[in-house]
């Protein structure tokens, strides 16, 4: 995400938030304790605010962007707070992944974060299951998104929805354009609760759980002035 779109105040509202939410909430994400530390993948991490509230909790964060502009943005932040030997991020996509994403070191992660990124993805089924292989057994997959708003299905004039994204900022995208106009970058309104639990278990996911007490958050008009961020997580099975 560029610079630029973390002045914009109602994503600075959004992003306080979902810090605050995660950071205060560690306990209740359910991350198996295994004795071998805690290693966080924040995937779509844009500049890293997921990684950076839990980093008091990993031992290890790796992001992952589609955007080498917000990889890059995510190293210079975690530079510039002294944890660059804690954080770092590279650029990638699981839906289509380089060689380089195939290295262990992208696997058996114990947390997976995807916060305000599933709703560009037009396939969200294929990235929960792309991002559960990247899990350890008993692991956790936490999804921050939208609640559905209601608005039907997006256009699918206009070709592929989420192959673009990442050279822009997503939340600059959003704060900008209407949601109409938006429709080659969101490729869903949110996700209802019952969707957002299909996901998981199609996936072969349990312990399907929505975090309690999430205010409401101010947004543009274009996006009805007010939205409902939700905060799910789900636990990768044990091979017995
Ligand atoms: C709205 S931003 C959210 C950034 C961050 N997770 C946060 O909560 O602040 C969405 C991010 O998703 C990234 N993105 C979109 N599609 C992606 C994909 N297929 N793989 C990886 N990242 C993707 C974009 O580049 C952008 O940085």
């Amino acid at each position: 995400m560029s610079k630029g779109a973390f002045d914009i105040p109602w994503i600075k509202e959004l992003t306080k938030l979902i810090s605050s939410k995660l950071h205060d909430n560690f306990e209740w994400l359910g991350v198996p304790q295994h004795g071998g530390g805690i290693r966080l993948l924040d995937y779509a991490c844009g500049n890293g605010i997921v990684s950076m509230a839990l980093s008091p909790f990993i031992t290890e964060a790796i992001g992952i962007d589609l955007s080498p502009k917000m990889a890059a943005a995510y190293n210079a932040l975690s530079e510039s707070q002294n944890l660059s030997t804690k954080l770092s991020a590279i650029e990638g996509d699981l839906l289509s992944p380089s060689s380089t994403l195939r290295d262990p070191k992208f696997f058996n992660f114990d947390i997976i974060v995807m916060s305000m990124a599933l709703h560009h993805i037009a396939d969200a089924q294929l990235m929960i299951e792309k991002l559960q292989t990247r899990l350890r057994d008993g692991g956790i997959l936490v999804i921050v998104d939208w609640l559905s708003m209601g608005l039907g299905v997006p256009p699918t004039e206009g070709g592929d929805r989420n192959e673009h994204e990442g050279e822009e900022d997503g939340f600059a995208k959003e704060a900008k354009l209407k949601l109409a106009a938006a429709a080659h970058v969101v490729a869903h309104w949110g996700f209802s609760k019952e969707e957002m639990k299909a996901l998981f278990e199609n996936a072969g996911m349990v312990d399907v759980g929505f975090m309690d007490g999430i205010e409401k958050s101010k947004v543009p008009a274009e996006m009805n002035y007010e939205q409902q961020m939700f905060i799910a997580k789900a636990r990768k099975v044990r091979n017995h």
